[in-house]
Protein backbone atom coordinates (compact mmCIF):
# COMPACT_ATOMS: atom_id res chain seq x y z
CA UNK A 1 0.00 0.00 0.00
CA UNK A 2 2.68 2.47 1.34
CA UNK A 3 4.94 1.65 -1.53
CA UNK A 4 2.12 2.56 -4.25
CA UNK A 5 0.97 5.54 -2.17
CA UNK A 6 3.78 7.23 -2.67
CA UNK A 7 4.03 6.18 -6.35
CA UNK A 8 0.83 8.08 -6.83
CA UNK A 9 1.89 10.99 -4.82
CA UNK A 10 4.21 10.96 -7.84
CA UNK A 11 2.08 10.67 -10.42
CA UNK A 12 -0.39 13.21 -8.52
CA UNK A 13 2.13 15.93 -8.15
CA UNK A 14 3.04 15.25 -11.90
CA UNK A 15 -0.28 16.02 -12.78
CA UNK A 16 -0.79 18.79 -10.10
CA UNK A 17 2.52 20.75 -12.00
CA UNK A 18 0.48 20.19 -14.96
CA UNK A 19 -2.73 21.58 -14.45
CA UNK A 20 -0.97 24.43 -12.32
CA UNK A 21 -3.05 23.47 -9.44
CA UNK A 22 -5.96 24.69 -10.64
CA UNK A 23 -9.43 23.44 -9.59
CA UNK A 24 -9.65 21.45 -12.97
CA UNK A 25 -6.84 19.12 -12.21
CA UNK A 26 -7.81 15.91 -13.36
CA UNK A 27 -6.44 14.64 -9.76
CA UNK A 28 -8.29 17.01 -7.75
CA UNK A 29 -11.76 16.92 -10.08
CA UNK A 30 -12.88 14.22 -7.68
CA UNK A 31 -11.64 15.56 -4.26
CA UNK A 32 -14.79 15.94 -1.81
CA UNK A 33 -15.08 19.31 -0.47
CA UNK A 34 -12.49 19.99 2.38
CA UNK A 35 -10.64 17.20 1.80
CA UNK A 36 -7.11 17.00 1.57
CA UNK A 37 -6.70 14.75 -2.09
CA UNK A 38 -2.63 14.92 -2.69
CA UNK A 39 -2.76 11.35 -2.25
CA UNK A 40 -5.40 10.18 -5.03
CA UNK A 41 -5.18 7.20 -3.18
CA UNK A 42 -5.74 8.22 0.23
CA UNK A 43 -8.50 10.86 0.56
CA UNK A 44 -8.12 12.67 4.08
CA UNK A 45 -11.09 13.96 5.46
CA UNK A 46 -9.98 13.31 8.74
CA UNK A 47 -11.16 15.64 11.94
CA UNK A 48 -12.63 18.26 9.26
CA UNK A 49 -15.22 19.03 11.15
CA UNK A 50 -17.87 17.09 8.93
CA UNK A 51 -21.24 16.67 9.40
CA UNK A 52 -22.16 14.24 6.58
CA UNK A 53 -19.82 12.43 4.20
CA UNK A 54 -18.99 14.88 1.74
CA UNK A 55 -19.51 14.14 -1.67
CA UNK A 56 -17.10 13.12 -4.31
CA UNK A 57 -16.95 15.84 -6.82
CA UNK A 58 -16.84 14.10 -10.00
CA UNK A 59 -19.67 12.23 -11.27
CA UNK A 60 -17.27 9.31 -12.31
CA UNK A 61 -16.69 6.29 -9.24
CA UNK A 62 -13.50 7.70 -7.48
CA UNK A 63 -10.02 5.37 -7.49
CA UNK A 64 -9.47 6.11 -4.08
CA UNK A 65 -8.40 2.99 -1.99
CA UNK A 66 -8.74 4.82 1.54
CA UNK A 67 -10.70 7.16 2.67
CA UNK A 68 -10.52 8.31 6.43
CA UNK A 69 -13.45 10.54 7.78
CA UNK A 70 -12.40 10.28 11.55
CA UNK A 71 -13.05 12.29 13.89
CA UNK A 72 -15.91 14.38 12.37
CA UNK A 73 -19.65 14.71 13.73
CA UNK A 74 -21.64 12.58 10.50
CA UNK A 75 -24.91 10.96 12.87
CA UNK A 76 -25.62 8.99 9.97
CA UNK A 77 -24.34 6.80 6.31
CA UNK A 78 -26.95 7.14 3.81
CA UNK A 79 -27.61 4.23 0.60
CA UNK A 80 -25.33 6.42 -1.62
CA UNK A 81 -22.61 8.37 0.50
CA UNK A 82 -19.97 5.33 -0.63
CA UNK A 83 -21.83 4.49 -3.98
CA UNK A 84 -18.86 6.54 -5.96
CA UNK A 85 -16.00 4.78 -3.88
CA UNK A 86 -16.51 1.52 -5.36
CA UNK A 87 -12.77 0.79 -5.08
CA UNK A 88 -12.18 1.47 -1.69
CA UNK A 89 -10.02 -1.03 0.37
CA UNK A 90 -10.52 0.82 3.83
CA UNK A 91 -12.79 3.24 5.23
CA UNK A 92 -12.63 4.50 8.28
CA UNK A 93 -14.85 6.11 10.43
CA UNK A 94 -13.83 6.26 13.68
CA UNK A 95 -14.73 9.12 16.06
CA UNK A 96 -17.98 10.37 14.56
CA UNK A 97 -21.29 10.30 16.03
CA UNK A 98 -23.30 8.09 13.66
CA UNK A 99 -26.37 6.44 14.83
CA UNK A 100 -27.88 5.02 11.91
CA UNK A 101 -26.47 3.24 8.85
CA UNK A 102 -28.83 2.47 6.10
CA UNK A 103 -29.11 -1.24 4.99
CA UNK A 104 -27.58 0.02 1.63
CA UNK A 105 -24.93 1.94 2.80
CA UNK A 106 -21.95 -0.48 2.07
CA UNK A 107 -23.58 -2.58 -1.15
CA UNK A 108 -20.94 -1.07 -3.89
CA UNK A 109 -18.04 -1.63 -1.59
CA UNK A 110 -16.96 -5.30 -2.57
CA UNK A 111 -13.46 -5.05 -2.00
CA UNK A 112 -13.51 -3.27 1.39
CA UNK A 113 -10.92 -4.99 3.74
CA UNK A 114 -11.16 -3.12 6.36
CA UNK A 115 -14.49 -1.13 7.87
CA UNK A 116 -13.80 0.90 11.08
CA UNK A 117 -17.25 1.57 12.44
CA UNK A 118 -15.76 2.65 16.17
CA UNK A 119 -16.74 5.41 18.71
CA UNK A 120 -20.14 6.03 17.49
CA UNK A 121 -23.46 6.20 18.99
CA UNK A 122 -24.52 2.98 17.42
CA UNK A 123 -26.98 1.25 19.71
CA UNK A 124 -28.24 -2.04 17.84
CA UNK A 125 -27.71 -3.58 14.70
CA UNK A 126 -30.84 -5.26 13.90
CA UNK A 127 -30.87 -8.42 11.75
CA UNK A 128 -32.37 -7.83 8.47
CA UNK A 129 -30.48 -4.54 8.63
CA UNK A 130 -26.71 -5.73 9.24
CA UNK A 131 -26.80 -8.96 7.10
CA UNK A 132 -27.50 -6.30 4.16
CA UNK A 133 -25.21 -3.80 5.48
CA UNK A 134 -22.52 -6.63 5.15
CA UNK A 135 -24.06 -8.07 1.96
CA UNK A 136 -21.61 -7.08 0.07
CA UNK A 137 -17.90 -7.30 1.95
CA UNK A 138 -17.31 -10.40 0.97
CA UNK A 139 -13.43 -9.62 1.48
CA UNK A 140 -13.96 -7.45 4.53
CA UNK A 141 -10.95 -8.96 7.15
CA UNK A 142 -11.18 -6.30 9.79
CA UNK A 143 -14.39 -4.67 11.16
CA UNK A 144 -14.50 -2.45 14.14
CA UNK A 145 -17.30 -1.88 16.20
CA UNK A 146 -15.92 -0.84 19.71
CA UNK A 147 -16.58 1.99 21.85
CA UNK A 148 -20.47 1.75 20.98
CA UNK A 149 -23.48 0.97 22.51
CA UNK A 150 -24.30 -2.35 20.76
CA UNK A 151 -26.81 -4.26 23.49
CA UNK A 152 -27.76 -7.26 21.06
CA UNK A 153 -25.86 -9.60 18.54
CA UNK A 154 -29.00 -10.82 16.70
CA UNK A 155 -28.90 -14.45 15.14
CA UNK A 156 -26.61 -14.31 11.96
CA UNK A 157 -25.36 -10.55 12.06
CA UNK A 158 -21.88 -11.25 10.51
CA UNK A 159 -23.42 -14.03 7.96
CA UNK A 160 -21.78 -12.45 5.58
CA UNK A 161 -18.57 -11.65 6.56
CA UNK A 162 -16.71 -15.44 6.08
CA UNK A 163 -12.91 -13.96 5.31
CA UNK A 164 -13.25 -11.72 8.94
CA UNK A 165 -10.11 -12.18 10.65
CA UNK A 166 -10.53 -9.10 13.21
CA UNK A 167 -13.76 -8.41 15.00
CA UNK A 168 -13.61 -5.38 17.78
CA UNK A 169 -16.86 -5.51 19.62
CA UNK A 170 -15.04 -4.00 23.02
CA UNK A 171 -16.41 -1.49 24.81
CA UNK A 172 -20.06 -1.80 24.00
CA UNK A 173 -23.17 -2.78 25.93
CA UNK A 174 -23.43 -6.19 24.91
CA UNK A 175 -25.51 -8.80 27.33
CA UNK A 176 -26.81 -11.03 24.91
CA UNK A 177 -24.93 -12.59 22.02
CA UNK A 178 -27.34 -14.67 19.57
CA UNK A 179 -25.61 -17.78 19.65
CA UNK A 180 -25.74 -17.93 15.87
CA UNK A 181 -24.65 -14.33 15.84
CA UNK A 182 -20.95 -15.75 14.75
CA UNK A 183 -22.63 -18.80 12.73
CA UNK A 184 -20.27 -18.21 9.58
CA UNK A 185 -16.96 -16.32 10.49
CA UNK A 186 -14.96 -19.80 10.50
CA UNK A 187 -11.70 -17.49 9.47
CA UNK A 188 -12.51 -15.51 12.46
CA UNK A 189 -8.91 -15.08 14.57
CA UNK A 190 -9.73 -12.92 17.00
CA UNK A 191 -12.33 -11.22 18.83
CA UNK A 192 -12.16 -8.66 21.31
CA UNK A 193 -15.78 -8.72 23.70
CA UNK A 194 -13.78 -7.10 26.70
CA UNK A 195 -15.78 -4.46 28.56
CA UNK A 196 -19.12 -5.48 27.72
CA UNK A 197 -22.01 -6.61 30.13
CA UNK A 198 -21.95 -10.54 29.10
CA UNK A 199 -22.88 -12.05 31.90
CA UNK A 200 -23.32 -15.93 31.27
CA UNK A 201 -21.57 -19.07 29.82
CA UNK A 202 -24.87 -19.49 27.46
CA UNK A 203 -23.83 -16.48 25.74
CA UNK A 204 -19.81 -17.19 25.11
CA UNK A 205 -21.00 -20.46 23.72
CA UNK A 206 -21.82 -18.98 20.84
CA UNK A 207 -17.80 -19.18 20.03
CA UNK A 208 -18.00 -22.59 19.25
CA UNK A 209 -18.22 -22.32 15.89
CA UNK A 210 -15.21 -19.93 15.48
CA UNK A 211 -12.32 -22.85 14.17
CA UNK A 212 -9.92 -20.19 13.78
CA UNK A 213 -10.03 -17.92 16.66
CA UNK A 214 -6.92 -17.43 18.18
CA UNK A 215 -7.56 -14.90 20.53
CA UNK A 216 -10.57 -13.64 22.74
CA UNK A 217 -11.01 -11.46 24.93
CA UNK A 218 -13.67 -11.43 27.77
CA UNK A 219 -11.88 -9.45 30.01
CA UNK A 220 -14.32 -6.23 32.28
CA UNK A 221 -17.44 -8.40 31.81
CA UNK A 222 -19.99 -9.70 34.26
CA UNK A 223 -19.52 -13.19 34.10
CA UNK A 224 -20.81 -14.98 37.77
CA UNK A 225 -18.40 -18.10 37.00
CA UNK A 226 -20.34 -21.26 36.19
CA UNK A 227 -22.28 -22.25 39.66
CA UNK A 228 -25.70 -20.20 38.26
CA UNK A 229 -25.35 -21.14 34.76
CA UNK A 230 -28.86 -22.89 33.76
CA UNK A 231 -28.34 -24.01 30.33
CA UNK A 232 -24.77 -25.42 28.61
CA UNK A 233 -25.38 -25.75 24.97
CA UNK A 234 -22.27 -27.18 23.51
CA UNK A 235 -24.15 -29.00 21.00
CA UNK A 236 -22.07 -29.38 17.38
CA UNK A 237 -18.67 -29.34 18.43
CA UNK A 238 -15.83 -32.21 18.39
CA UNK A 239 -15.51 -33.30 22.14
CA UNK A 240 -14.56 -36.91 22.39
CA UNK A 241 -15.22 -37.40 25.94
CA UNK A 242 -16.70 -36.11 29.29
CA UNK A 243 -14.63 -36.85 32.22
CA UNK A 244 -14.83 -37.08 35.75
CA UNK A 245 -15.72 -33.90 37.81
CA UNK A 246 -15.65 -31.79 34.30
CA UNK A 247 -19.35 -30.73 34.46
CA UNK A 248 -19.63 -30.59 38.37
CA UNK A 249 -18.64 -27.02 38.60
CA UNK A 250 -22.24 -26.79 36.46
CA UNK A 251 -23.97 -26.68 39.89
CA UNK A 252 -27.80 -25.16 38.77
CA UNK A 253 -27.59 -26.41 35.39
CA UNK A 254 -30.66 -28.01 33.93
CA UNK A 255 -30.67 -28.43 30.73
CA UNK A 256 -27.24 -29.80 29.09
CA UNK A 257 -26.89 -30.40 25.33
CA UNK A 258 -23.98 -32.77 23.84
CA UNK A 259 -25.22 -33.38 20.71
CA UNK A 260 -23.56 -33.68 17.25
CA UNK A 261 -20.27 -34.14 19.20
CA UNK A 262 -17.58 -37.19 18.69
CA UNK A 263 -18.67 -38.93 22.43
CA UNK A 264 -16.77 -42.32 22.50
CA UNK A 265 -17.55 -42.31 26.60
CA UNK A 266 -18.64 -40.84 29.17
CA UNK A 267 -17.51 -41.16 32.79
CA UNK A 268 -19.97 -43.41 35.17
CA UNK A 269 -19.89 -40.10 37.66
CA UNK A 270 -20.08 -37.48 34.88
CA UNK A 271 -23.16 -36.07 35.96
CA UNK A 272 -23.49 -37.17 39.60
CA UNK A 273 -23.41 -33.69 40.58
CA UNK A 274 -26.12 -32.23 38.36
CA UNK A 275 -28.89 -32.45 41.04
CA UNK A 276 -31.07 -29.81 38.80
CA UNK A 277 -30.58 -31.60 35.87
CA UNK A 278 -33.60 -31.78 33.59
CA UNK A 279 -32.62 -32.15 30.01
CA UNK A 280 -29.80 -34.36 28.58
CA UNK A 281 -28.97 -34.51 24.87
CA UNK A 282 -26.41 -36.93 24.00
CA UNK A 283 -28.31 -37.32 20.24
CA UNK A 284 -25.55 -38.00 17.40
CA UNK A 285 -22.50 -39.35 18.85
CA UNK A 286 -20.55 -41.93 18.97
CA UNK A 287 -21.71 -43.58 22.02
CA UNK A 288 -22.24 -47.42 22.16
CA UNK A 289 -22.80 -48.04 26.11
CA UNK A 290 -23.70 -45.77 29.57
CA UNK A 291 -22.73 -46.88 32.54
CA UNK A 292 -25.90 -48.27 34.40
CA UNK A 293 -26.06 -45.60 37.39
CA UNK A 294 -24.70 -42.76 35.48
CA UNK A 295 -28.74 -41.14 36.39
CA UNK A 296 -28.29 -42.30 40.12
CA UNK A 297 -28.46 -38.35 41.12
CA UNK A 298 -30.43 -36.73 38.67
CA UNK A 299 -33.61 -37.13 40.66
CA UNK A 300 -35.42 -34.52 38.50
CA UNK A 301 -34.18 -35.82 35.10
CA UNK A 302 -37.48 -35.68 32.48
CA UNK A 303 -36.01 -35.48 29.37
CA UNK A 304 -32.88 -37.63 27.72
CA UNK A 305 -32.47 -37.66 23.90
CA UNK A 306 -30.00 -40.84 23.00
CA UNK A 307 -30.81 -40.89 19.48
CA UNK A 308 -27.93 -41.04 16.68
CA UNK A 309 -25.90 -43.13 18.86
CA UNK A 310 -25.10 -46.92 17.34
CA UNK A 311 -26.03 -48.43 21.00
CA UNK A 312 -24.44 -52.10 21.67
CA UNK A 313 -27.62 -53.63 23.36
CA UNK A 314 -25.41 -56.08 25.59
CA UNK A 315 -25.10 -56.73 28.97
CA UNK A 316 -23.09 -53.72 29.62
CA UNK A 317 -26.57 -51.75 28.81
CA UNK A 318 -28.65 -54.14 31.27
CA UNK A 319 -28.17 -51.67 34.28
CA UNK A 320 -29.26 -48.45 32.13
CA UNK A 321 -32.37 -50.53 31.19
CA UNK A 322 -33.47 -51.27 34.91
CA UNK A 323 -33.08 -47.72 35.30
CA UNK A 324 -35.04 -46.47 32.54
CA UNK A 325 -37.68 -48.96 33.73
CA UNK A 326 -37.87 -48.55 36.76
CA UNK A 327 -38.05 -44.11 36.31
CA UNK A 328 -40.65 -44.98 33.80
CA UNK A 329 -42.89 -46.61 36.12
CA UNK A 330 -42.81 -43.76 38.51
CA UNK A 331 -43.52 -41.65 35.56
CA UNK A 332 -40.33 -39.32 36.39
CA UNK A 333 -39.03 -39.72 32.67
CA UNK A 334 -40.56 -39.26 29.39
CA UNK A 335 -39.65 -41.72 26.66
CA UNK A 336 -35.70 -42.67 25.90
CA UNK A 337 -34.95 -44.04 22.84
CA UNK A 338 -31.63 -46.31 22.84
CA UNK A 339 -32.14 -48.15 19.39
CA UNK A 340 -29.70 -51.31 19.15
CA UNK A 341 -27.27 -50.81 16.31
CA UNK A 342 -24.75 -53.82 17.83
CA UNK A 343 -25.27 -56.66 17.94
CA UNK A 344 -26.58 -57.30 14.86
CA UNK A 345 -29.48 -59.79 15.68
CA UNK A 346 -31.28 -56.86 17.81
CA UNK A 347 -30.73 -53.85 15.31
CA UNK A 348 -33.15 -51.40 15.18
CA UNK A 349 -34.69 -52.96 18.05
CA UNK A 350 -35.29 -50.30 20.85
CA UNK A 351 -33.72 -51.43 24.39
CA UNK A 352 -36.91 -50.75 25.74
CA UNK A 353 -38.36 -53.37 24.30
CA UNK A 354 -35.83 -55.84 24.29
CA UNK A 355 -36.38 -59.33 26.24
CA UNK A 356 -33.60 -59.63 28.47
CA UNK A 357 -32.91 -63.05 28.28
CA UNK A 358 -31.74 -65.36 31.10
CA UNK A 359 -29.86 -63.21 33.63
CA UNK A 360 -28.30 -61.51 30.60
CA UNK A 361 -29.63 -60.33 26.82
CA UNK A 362 -28.51 -63.23 25.58
CA UNK A 363 -28.80 -66.75 27.09
CA UNK A 364 -25.28 -68.61 26.68
CA UNK A 365 -25.58 -70.39 30.42
CA UNK A 366 -23.13 -67.38 31.81
CA UNK A 367 -24.44 -64.69 34.10
CA UNK A 368 -24.36 -61.84 32.33
CA UNK A 369 -23.49 -59.39 35.13
CA UNK A 370 -20.53 -61.50 36.37
CA UNK A 371 -18.85 -61.58 32.69
CA UNK A 372 -19.47 -58.14 31.64
CA UNK A 373 -17.37 -57.14 35.39
CA UNK A 374 -14.79 -59.33 34.31
CA UNK A 375 -14.61 -57.99 30.22
CA UNK A 376 -14.91 -54.68 31.97
CA UNK A 377 -11.78 -55.16 33.49
CA UNK A 378 -10.26 -55.86 30.35
CA UNK A 379 -11.41 -53.02 27.99
CA UNK A 380 -9.96 -54.41 24.82
CA UNK A 381 -11.75 -57.55 25.13
CA UNK A 382 -15.15 -55.83 25.69
CA UNK A 383 -16.04 -54.99 22.45
CA UNK A 384 -15.13 -58.27 20.60
CA UNK A 385 -16.59 -60.22 23.10
CA UNK A 386 -19.95 -58.22 23.83
CA UNK A 387 -20.06 -58.00 19.96
CA UNK A 388 -19.41 -61.10 18.74
CA UNK A 389 -20.90 -62.98 21.49
CA UNK A 390 -25.06 -63.90 20.27
CA UNK A 391 -23.96 -64.99 17.03
CA UNK A 392 -20.98 -66.79 17.34
CA UNK A 393 -20.47 -69.96 19.91
CA UNK A 394 -18.23 -70.44 23.04
CA UNK A 395 -14.99 -69.86 21.41
CA UNK A 396 -15.09 -66.45 21.70
CA UNK A 397 -15.75 -66.61 25.48
CA UNK A 398 -13.05 -69.22 25.92
CA UNK A 399 -10.48 -67.37 24.44
CA UNK A 400 -11.46 -64.40 26.55
CA UNK A 401 -11.22 -66.73 29.60
CA UNK A 402 -8.30 -68.21 28.00
CA UNK A 403 -5.81 -64.34 27.84
CA UNK A 404 -7.19 -63.59 31.07
C1 LIG B 1 -29.22 11.94 7.98
O1 LIG B 1 -28.60 13.19 8.10
C2 LIG B 1 -29.06 14.16 7.18
C3 LIG B 1 -28.29 15.40 7.41
O2 LIG B 1 -26.97 15.16 7.69
C4 LIG B 1 -30.54 14.35 7.37
O3 LIG B 1 -31.01 15.23 6.36
C5 LIG B 1 -31.28 13.07 7.27
O4 LIG B 1 -32.62 13.25 7.58
C6 LIG B 1 -30.69 12.04 8.24
N1 LIG B 1 -31.32 10.79 8.04
C7 LIG B 1 -31.66 10.02 9.06
C8 LIG B 1 -32.28 8.71 8.70
O5 LIG B 1 -31.48 10.33 10.21
C1 LIG C 1 -23.27 -46.43 12.98
O1 LIG C 1 -22.88 -47.54 12.21
C2 LIG C 1 -23.03 -47.39 10.82
C3 LIG C 1 -22.61 -48.69 10.14
O2 LIG C 1 -23.25 -49.77 10.70
C4 LIG C 1 -22.20 -46.25 10.32
O3 LIG C 1 -22.44 -46.03 8.96
C5 LIG C 1 -22.54 -45.00 11.10
O4 LIG C 1 -21.66 -43.96 10.72
C6 LIG C 1 -22.40 -45.26 12.57
N1 LIG C 1 -22.82 -44.08 13.29
C7 LIG C 1 -22.16 -43.63 14.32
C8 LIG C 1 -22.70 -42.41 14.93
O5 LIG C 1 -21.16 -44.18 14.76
Amino acid sequence: MDTSGSSLVGICLFLLSLGGFSSSSPVLDFCPERCDCVHALHLLCANRGLRAVPRAAARVSVDALILSLGGNFITNISASDFARYCKLVRLNLQYNQIAAIHPQAFEKLSRLEELYLGHNLLTALPAGILPENFLNLDNLVKLRLDGNSLEVLQDSVFTNLANLQYLHLEHNKLHHIHRNAFLKLTNLRFLNLAHNKLSALTNVLSFSHLRSLTVLLLSENEIRGLSSLREFLIDGNELEEINAGWLDPLERVEVLDFSHNRLVSVDPSAFSRLTYLKVLRLKNNFLTSLSGDIFAFNSVLQNIDLHGNNWTCDCRLEDLKRWMTAAHSQRKLLSVFVQCHYPETLRGKYLDYTEVQGKGFYSLGYPCASLCRAVTGQSLWVSRICFNWPTSDLSDVTSFWGCR
